[in-house]
């Protein structure tokens, strides 16, 4: 290597050791600003309780390491939350695509507004593609157009696909997918209606 080259390199490193550590202390101040800013300006009305911007260790961790945790810390984390999913009494994932539909399609629920025990919707569709024939979807989630059919409905997929409904962050820590088992946002009836509607080929989902 020209010597120039390595007298730059070593200039490069020689400098970029400080800035990096000014950019995480920077960051640092910014996450504690933050925090402080949605404690001070988020009030609690109506079913919208205070607690809601509390965070459990799993998003402490994700916004301290910007859903990029070292791999042993992503490691025991999603073991536990492996550990805690609930799965069906009667050991059966299926339930009725029909009501799944409703609820995928559903952004229903969990506002401040809401009486108490309101059910919540899945809203599923805001993220993820779920029919040919919907007019607009998210996409912050990949597609599950023809998921059945691509997946097959084997008591596998379905016990798979069960526990990422009811914890996707079980299987990926900082996923953007809400937990909605995990978080008592939908009942286990629910999660099953869901896991049919991904599967059942009869389902918007496979059928066309
Ligand atoms: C806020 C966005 C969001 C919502 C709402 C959401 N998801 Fe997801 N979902 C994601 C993301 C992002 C992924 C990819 C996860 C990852 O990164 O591991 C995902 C992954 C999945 C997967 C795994 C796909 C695969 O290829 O194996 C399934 C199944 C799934 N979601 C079903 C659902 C269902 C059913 C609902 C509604 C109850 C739902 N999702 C609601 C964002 C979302």
């Amino acid at each position: 290597m020209d010597p120039r080259a390595i007298l730059c390199l070593a200039l490069a490193v020689v400098l970029a050791g400080p800035a990096l550590a000014a950019d995480a202390a920077r960051d640092a101040a910014l996450d504690k600003k933050t925090a402080a800013i949605i404690e001070r300006d988020f009030h609690a009305k109506g079913i919208a309780r205070a607690d809601r911007v509390k965070q459990d260790e799993l998003q402490r961790l994700c916004t301290q390491f910007h859903d990029q945790p070292p791999q042993k810390i992503a490691e025991r984390v999603e073991r536990a939350q492996q550990a805690a999913i609930k799965w069906p009494a009667d050991g059966s994932y299926l339930g009725d695509w029909r009501a799944g539909e409703k609820l995928a399609q559903s952004g229903a629920g969990m506002t401040w507004s809401d009486p108490a025990g309101t059910p919540a919707g899945g809203n599923c569709y805001n993220c993820h593609q779920l029919s040919a024939k919907e007019i607009a979807f998210g996409t912050i989630g990949p597609s599950l157009l023809h998921f059945g059919r691509s997946r097959g409905n084997t008591p596998e997929t379905q016990r798979y696909v069960y526990a990422r409904i009811y914890n996707a962050k079980a299987q990926n820590m900082c996923a953007n997918m809400p937990r909605f088992g995990h978080l008592a946002i939908l009942s286990e009836a629910q999660i099953k209606d869901l896991v049919s509607l991904l599967l059942d080929p009869e389902s918007p989902v496979n059928k066309d």
